[in-house]
């Protein structure tokens, strides 16, 4: 049977949807991404409109950019956005899996909270969790706009595109520095 399948191919093409805020894409963000292409039929990172985190530092169409340009090489992963609710926006989108990174145990209380609501509002929706390299694991994008934002150093946390776009996005800010 198993064979039989393989010999066939899948018939069922598994889409997960990989959200989050993405203000900036970090490398901690392109590694799951890269890791979530090569498990799923197709990956679409969608970015949130998320009105409850405030403004962001980037607006939705230079986040949709900067993750375009990191992504281009991998087929099967496309960007988009979305608001409301993630369920209603997966299953529109024919997804069945929700793919979220986990880098230490401080994030699982929320992931937790999240996922299990998640599947209560829609249980054809299953949420999938890995980790990232261990070298992204106190990585996140509040603590990347912070050390930009006091002119620290960025190699190694985001690509260089998004480094060049942080340093224009405080320059700008503070102008006189
Ligand atoms: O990068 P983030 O900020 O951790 O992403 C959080 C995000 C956008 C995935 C989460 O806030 C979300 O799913 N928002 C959509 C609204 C929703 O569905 N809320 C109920 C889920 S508990």
């Amino acid at each position: 049977m198993l064979r039989e399948v393989a010999r066939r191919g899948r018939l069922k093409q598994i889409i997960a949807i990989y959200p989050g805020s993405f203000d900036p894409v970090t490398n901690g963000h392109l590694d799951l991404i890269q890791r979530g292409s090569k498990l799923f039929d197709g990956l679409i990172v969608a970015i949130a409109r998320n009105p409850e985190k405030g403004s962001a530092l980037f607006d939705l169409e230079e986040r949709l950019e900067m993750l375009r340009a990191m992504t281009a090489e991998w087929k099967n992963v496309s960007i988009d956005t979305f608001d409301g609710l993630l369920v209603t926006y997966a299953v529109s989108r024919n997804a069945t899996v929700v793919l979220r990174g986990i880098r230490a145990v401080s994030d699982y209380e929320f992931e937790l909270q999240m996922a299990l609501m998640n599947r209560k509002l829609d249980q054809r929706v299953e949420t999938i969790f890995m980790l990232p390299a261990e070298k992204y694991s106190y990585l996140s994008s509040r603590i990347v706009r912070e050390i930009a934002y006091f002119g620290g150093p960025l190699a190694g946390l985001v690509p260089e595109l998004v480094e060049q776009k942080l340093r224009q996005k405080v320059q700008a800010k503070n102008p006189d520095t």
